[in-house]
């Protein structure tokens, strides 16, 4: 199915979704933000779609905001406008932080400034190696907004950090996977093959404990030890009481069956 900006099918349990604006490069207007979020809500509870990849069409992954329409045109209709722009974007990102499903970017293209918040709130991240990223604000005189900021700080190094926000430099998939901005970067004609592999290894896993785990990731970097501690007891629990009969069916198959062992690989769903 395809809207004038953001386009999806989805096939074999995976649900590809792109952004769809590839004559502006991806970058992200009011209308694509507010699409975004109907798309994610469609998609999130299909018994279709158990994992979600997001990529672009073109030659961009996303070229951030857009500079005219969320920017410039916003701005000119007053601080209400801007707000409600900005929580249109900031709600699909957030959206897809704590999505229901596992999530995959797939960076086949530019990636810029605010492109950082949804390839921070996908899960996982596989970029090509021709692709190219850069926190470009400071190259027309504003800071890394829009949550920018705190990705790199979560993601790289300070110095790193430090360096790609004030020069503004691009830097391509294979420096993006050093710098740990994304989990792996290979040949673009590579990359829907090695998304497909890894969202076919999700696919196979207990989705219940797929969420869990997804979630308890993000959650725990904040705490303490000891509060990380209880939380992944209470987690652990909350999970146990959605009729989650297959972490029971998977110790069935090791302990009595003999069928397959958990440190090799995910038990017969
Ligand atoms: N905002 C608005 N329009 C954009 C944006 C953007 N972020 N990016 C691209 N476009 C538009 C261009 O204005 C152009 O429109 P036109 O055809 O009507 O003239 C069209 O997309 C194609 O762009 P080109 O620049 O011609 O494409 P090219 O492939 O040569 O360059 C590149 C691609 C490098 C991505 C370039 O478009 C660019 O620098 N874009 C801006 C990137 C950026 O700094 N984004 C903002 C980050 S900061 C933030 O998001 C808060």
């Amino acid at each position: 199915m395809t809207d004038e900006t953001v386009a999806f099918d989805v096939e074999n349990g995976i649900a590809w979704v792109r952004f769809n604006r590839p004559d502006k490069r991806n970058c992200m207007n009011p209308a694509l933000n507010r699409r975004m979020m109907e798309v994610l809500d469609e998609l999130e509870y299909r018994a279709d779609v158990g994992v979600l990849v997001l990529s672009g069409e073109g030659s961009a992954w996303s070229a951030g905001m857009d500079l005219k329409e969320y920017f410039r045109e916003t701005e000119a209709k007053g601080l209400g406008a801007v707000r409600k722009a900005q929580s249109e974007a900031y709600g699909w990102w957030r959206r897809l932080r704590w999505y229901g499903k596992p999530t995959i970017a797939m960076v086949n293209g530019w990636c810029f400034g605010g492109g950082y918040g949804p390839l921070f709130a996908c899960d996982l991240a596989f970029a090509a190696d021709e692709a190219q990223f850069a926190l470009s604000e400071i190259n027309w005189g504003i800071l890394p907004g829009g949550g920018a900021t705190k990705v790199v700080v979560d993601l790289l190094s300070m110095r790193d950090a430090m360096y790609h926000a004030l020069t503004g430099e691009l830097i391509d998939g294979r420096k993006a996977a050093a710098w740990k901005l994304v989990n792996e970067s290979l040949p673009l004609a590579e990359l829907k093959a090695r998304v497909t592999e890894v969202a076919n290894i999700l696919l196979k896993k207990n989705p219940i404990a797929l969420k869990a785990t997804k979630d308890a990731i993000r959650r725990v970097g904040e705490m303490t030890y000891d509060n990380a501690e209880d939380y992944l007891v209470r987690a652990q629990e909350a999970a146990n009481s959605h009729d989650n009969e297959g972490r029971k069916e998977g110790i069935r198959q090791f302990i009595d069956e003999k069928s397959y062992k958990p440190g090799l690989g995910a038990y017969d769903k």
